[in-house]
């Protein structure tokens, strides 16, 4: 795994949450929450990344964490480029590396990327100038760390706390870079217990989320939790169909209103989205009192907003 951090201890990349110290995500939790505003009221703008240019690589369809890294950057200042890469020389054959120093002569400071391969983030980070950085927008199945700060300081905001916290995760656990980013902060962070919860064929390989208990059964796995944080089945990650028809799966796996009252009466319901309503999650769940769906996507800005201004801030003057 390469080194995140400038040898004065300051993050320059953003490639994963593991092996994150505690001390460093506090430290962009807190400084994201200085920039959550409520919905309705305007949000924070600043111009701490004034004279700072961020290129928005998404060789994967997005929508939160393209707008948002955009909107962060644009908040606190920066130009922004979004490279189209479908209608980059990309498909002319140009590599992604010649795409970056491209983009570097062009003075970007900062690449957002999200690849459905693995490794890519890392090839970039240990190929650009040294005042540069990258940032994972998420990374196939392996990890989406701004994703994992954001679901973390929405069960902060919720909770007010870490510690003694049950946590179920639920649904295609398997393919989900957000199941993996949400469990190293979570852990991290101090969470008493974090369930996995999923069909067998969706269950993330033996010896991954060391520590979890594993569940097959939806209304188990969420009894008495604080927090439930749904996933997306992933299609286009699955080689067969790993899973039976819709209908099905919501009847074994999806949450309903019914099966959410196992959980504690105060759990709040997480969704990182896109959501399949009807499959793993109900309408009424997802747009009901216990969620906080919309809370993760605010957050998000926030979340970028932070890590944006702390990879700059640690660049020294
Ligand atoms: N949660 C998330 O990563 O959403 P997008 O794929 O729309 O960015």
């Amino acid at each position: 795994m390469m080194e995140q951090n400038r040898p004065n201890g300051t993050l320059r990349h953003l490639l994963t949450l593991e092996g994150m110290p505690k001390t460093q995500i506090e430290a962009l939790l807190t400084r994201a929450r200085k920039f959550v505003r409520p919905i309705g009221e305007a949000p924070v703008h600043t111009h701490s990344l004034a004279g700072i240019t961020v290129a928005n690589l998404f060789t994967e369809p997005s929508t939160r964490t393209r707008v948002s890294f955009e909107l962060a950057a644009k908040r606190l200042g920066a130009d922004v480029v979004n490279l189209e890469v479908q209608l980059s020389s990309r498909v002319k054959g140009e590599s992604m590396l010649d795409t970056i120093y491209t983009l570097e002569a062009c003075h970007v400071d900062v690449f957002v990327i999200r690849d459905a391969e693995t490794g890519v983030h890392e090839l970039v980070a240990s190929h650009v100038k040294p005042h540069a950085s990258v940032l994972s927008a998420g990374e196939a199945h392996v990890a989406h760390p701004t994703q994992g700060l954001l679901d973390a300081l929405t069960i902060l905001q919720a909770k007010d706390r870490f510690d003694g916290l049950k946590v179920a995760i639920v649904g295609d656990v398997r393919h989900s870079r957000v199941a993996r980013s949400a469990w190293h902060a979570l852990t991290t962070l101090g969470v008493a217990e974090i369930r996995i919860v999923a069909p067998r064929a969706l269950m993330p390989p033996a010896g991954e989320f060391a520590g979890c208990e594993r569940f097959n059964s939806l209304d188990t796995g969420i009894t008495g939790v604080d927090v439930i944080m749904m996933l997306r089945i992933q299609k286009e990650r699955m080689e067969t169909a790993a899973i039976p028809d819709a209908d099905r799966y919501f009847q074994k796996f999806g949450l309903s209103a019914e099966r959410l009252a196992k959980a504690k009466p105060d759990a709040i319901v997480m969704h990182p989205q896109p959501m399949n309503r009807g499959i793993e999650i109900a309408s009424d769940v997802a747009d009901g009192p216990q969620s906080v769906i919309k809370d993760q996507v605010r957050n998000g800005v926030a979340v970028r907003m932070a890590v944006l201004e702390a990879v700059i801030e640690g660049r020294g003057p």
